[in-house]
């Protein structure tokens, strides 16, 4: 099954893409994770993603589109994926289809997460990551047990260069899901709209209603 969660920055997209993934056993694919991986590492795609991801910039289509398709060739995705912060544009849906249709695997649901621009900004202000192990918590609504430090594996947490401030008011504006994109997925009847301003589990439950829905349909329609 292939999966596609759509939202504004910090709507809980990376919270959720990984408690789904790991229930119905798929890969998660998040564009946001690829492009910090490869800064961290210096690498080509590193060296030119960096500025625009600072900047809370969309990163072009060409190299985000070929970031997916590439991430998608490998073994741990052949039995399905939830696509985290991809596609953000009509142009990269477009790709994204194409390339599920190649497979034969076209998208279950496009699942959108909702909250307003405050409890964006108070999400994203208060987020802290593991940069060993990929956990998200936030100093508010998901404490780690020990301060500063990751329950999973005890890595010391960090914050991401553009949660401060001016940058994220720069990526509300310029990253919410364009509306030609959601229509594209409203007329393929795959668009479902989840509250995401409830606390963590009682969005996780939505989502995997939503989810169960779109697989009977499914298997309604084959
Ligand atoms: P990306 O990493 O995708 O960032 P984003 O979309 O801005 O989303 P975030 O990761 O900030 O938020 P999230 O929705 O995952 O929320 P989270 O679960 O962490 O992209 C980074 C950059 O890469 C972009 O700016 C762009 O430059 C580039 N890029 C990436 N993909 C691209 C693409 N397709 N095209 C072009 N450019 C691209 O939660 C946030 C916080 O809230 C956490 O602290 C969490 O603990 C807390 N929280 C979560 N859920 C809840 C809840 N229900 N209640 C209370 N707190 C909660
Ligand atoms: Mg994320
Ligand atoms: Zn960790």
């Amino acid at each position: 099954m292939h999966l596609i969660l759509l939202g504004p920055p910090g709507t809980g997209k990376g919270t959720q893409a990984k408690v789904i993934a790991e229930r119905l056993g798929i890969a998660h694919i998040a564009t946001g994770d690829l492009f910090r991986e490869a800064v961290k590492h210096g690498t080509e795609l590193g060296k030119q993603v960096g500025a625009y991801m600072e900047r809370g910039d969309l990163v072009p289509d060409e190299l985000t589109i070929a970031t997916l398709l590439e991430r998608m060739q490998r073994p741990d995705a052949a039995g399905g994926a939830i696509f985290d912060g991809f596609p953000r544009t009509f142009q990269q849906a477009q790709a994204l289809d194409e390339a599920l249709a190649v497979r034969n695997t076209p998208a279950g649901a496009a699942l959108l997460i909702t909250a307003s621009d405050d409890e964006i900004v108070r999400r994203l202000s208060g987020r802290w990551l593991c940069p060993a192990c990929g956990a998200i918590f936030h100093e508010a609504s998901q404490p780690p047990k020990k301060q500063g430090e990751c329950d999973n594996c005890g890595s010391e947490l960090t914050q991401r260069e553009d949660d401060k401030p001016d940058v994220v008011r720069n990526r509300l504006e310029r990253q919410r899901p364009p509306d030609e994109m959601l229509e594209h997925y409203r007329q393929q009847g795959k668009l479902v709209e989840i509250d995401g301003a409830r606390d963590v589990d009682a969005v996780t439950r939505d989502l995997l209603a939503a989810i169960e829905t779109a697989a009977a349909d499914t298997d309604k329609r084959t």
